[in-house]
């Protein structure tokens, strides 16, 4: 068989590679930046990938592919869930659900390049990713298999080692591995080890992109978000204008020195089970913070209480492994409507933890100061109150009569 896996270029699925090889198989191994060897390596991570990228041709693959997917990850998925300030269970940003869709597209993708019989990839069976790489391969290309060896017969660390110490795959760091991460530009999620035990606090080296929050300068910083129907841009670095995946770098950056973004998640996942997430996310906070702002400015009050429901149910599709539902589709054109009057700037103060809006200002905004001020220039009707008052009660004022007349009896 020709099989595309999805290779990261760590001992799992190194051993996977090795293993479809010996069996017969032709594999090419697609790897992808998603901004995670940004946040650790600064920029160049691509000539950090292409090591991965060589290291499975050494293993045998009949091809390797690298993918710089950071912009389209960015722009197609991950601003998407912006547009629906979409937040899992309220705080969890979703950004390892959201990467998984986009993996899935890019394994159907390069198997059609190569003409090959099946994708693979090596989440466990306990977890969401399976699911979400497998329906969205499904939702693409019906026909192509998937093979998911680390589900069918689960590998252990040892067995893994030992494994790779016969058949002559590089181990990377022999010290057993403290957590299982996951990164993307959108965030770095943290899991297993201690963290299984939900009492116990995360250390603090279960973090790499963020300060403890009291630990952090206590003058924090200032950054303005601009907003373009609904797409964002900042001018982070001096004199330079930063969009798309440049700008969430750089916010990362920002924000997390600032100690913003911590999430600690006892999380409800597909298959079932609770299990314990740790999570920082420090650009991807950052922006739905200010997006929602802009929304409060601009949007009606019907438009918001609405589309408050809507987002959840976004947020929910894309932590449930339906990206690829019509409704998500349907959900996408209303917020692309709503999106036509998000146009303008929001002012966030990152201080020790907290990503808190001090402003914001936009030329659709329905706030009107003469309306709203209690100074001179109010130009609210209040001699209209009264009457409105008496209407808008008059149900509750139709109620009470009645209870209190059933009371006389
Ligand atoms: N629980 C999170 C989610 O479902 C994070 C998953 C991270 N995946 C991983 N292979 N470590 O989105
Ligand atoms: C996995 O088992 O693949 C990671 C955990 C998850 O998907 O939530």
């Amino acid at each position: 068989m020709k099989i595309v896996l999805a290779y990261s270029g760590g001992l799992d699925t190194s051993v996977l590679l090795k293993q479809f090889i010996d069996a017969g198989h032709q594999v090419v191994a697609m790897t992808l930046n998603l901004g995670e060897s940004d946040m650790v390596a600064g920029e160049g991570s691509q000539d950090a990938l292409e090591a991965v990228r060589q290291k499975a041709l050494k293993l045998g693959a009949m091809d390797a592919v690298l993918i710089d997917a950071r912009e389209r990850f960015i722009a197609d998925y991950a601003y998407k869930a912006l547009a629906a300030n979409a937040l899992y269970e309220g705080v969890y940003p979703l950004s390892a659900a959201l990467s998984r869709p986009l993996i899935a597209d890019l394994l159907v993708e390069t198997a059609a390049e190569y003409g090959a019989d099946a994708v693979a990839h090596g989440c466990t069976g306990k977890g969401n990713d399976q699911v979400r790489i497998e329906v969205g391969v499904r939702a693409k290309a019906p026909h192509l298999k998937t093979l998911a060896p680390l589900r069918d017969k689960p590998l252990s660390r040892p067995d893994a080692i030992a494994y790779a110490q016969a058949h002559g795959v590089p181990i990377a760091h022999t010290a057993a591995k403290p957590y299982s991460v996951d990164a993307n530009l959108w965030g770095r999620s943290i899991e297993a080890g201690v963290l299984e035990n939900p009492w116990n606090r995360p250390p603090e080296d279960a973090y790499a992109w963020s300060v403890a929050p009291e630990t952090a300068q206590a003058e924090g910083d200032e950054v303005v978000i601009s907003f373009e129907k609904g797409t964002p841009s900042a001018a982070l670095r001096q004199a330079q204008r930063d969009v798309g995946a440049e700008m969430v770098f750089e916010l990362n950056k920002i924000a997390g020195r600032n100690g913003v973004g911590r999430i600690d998640l006892i999380e409800d996942r597909v298959v079932g089970l609770k299990s314990r997430e740790v999570y920082e996310c420090p650009g991807s906070v950052t922006l739905i913070e200010a997006h929602k702002a802009l929304e409060r400015l601009v949007l009606t009050r019907d438009e918001l209480r609405f589309k408050a429901s809507l987002d959840q149910k976004y947020a929910e599709l894309i932590y449930d492994a339906l990206w690829s539902s019509p409704l998500r589709d349907a959900l996408d054109a209303f917020n692309a409507k709503i999106a036509e009057r998000l146009t303008g700037e929001v002012r966030v103060r990152l201080v020790r933890g907290r990503a808190v809006v001090t402003g914001a200002r936009s030329p659709f905004a329905l706030y009107d100061e003469s309306l709203a001020t209690y100074g001179a220039g109010d130009t609210f009707r209040h001699d209209a109150a009264g009457g409105f008052i008496e209407i808008h009660g008059l149900p509750v004022a139709a109620g009470a009569a009645k209870a209190a007349e059933a009371a006389q009896r």
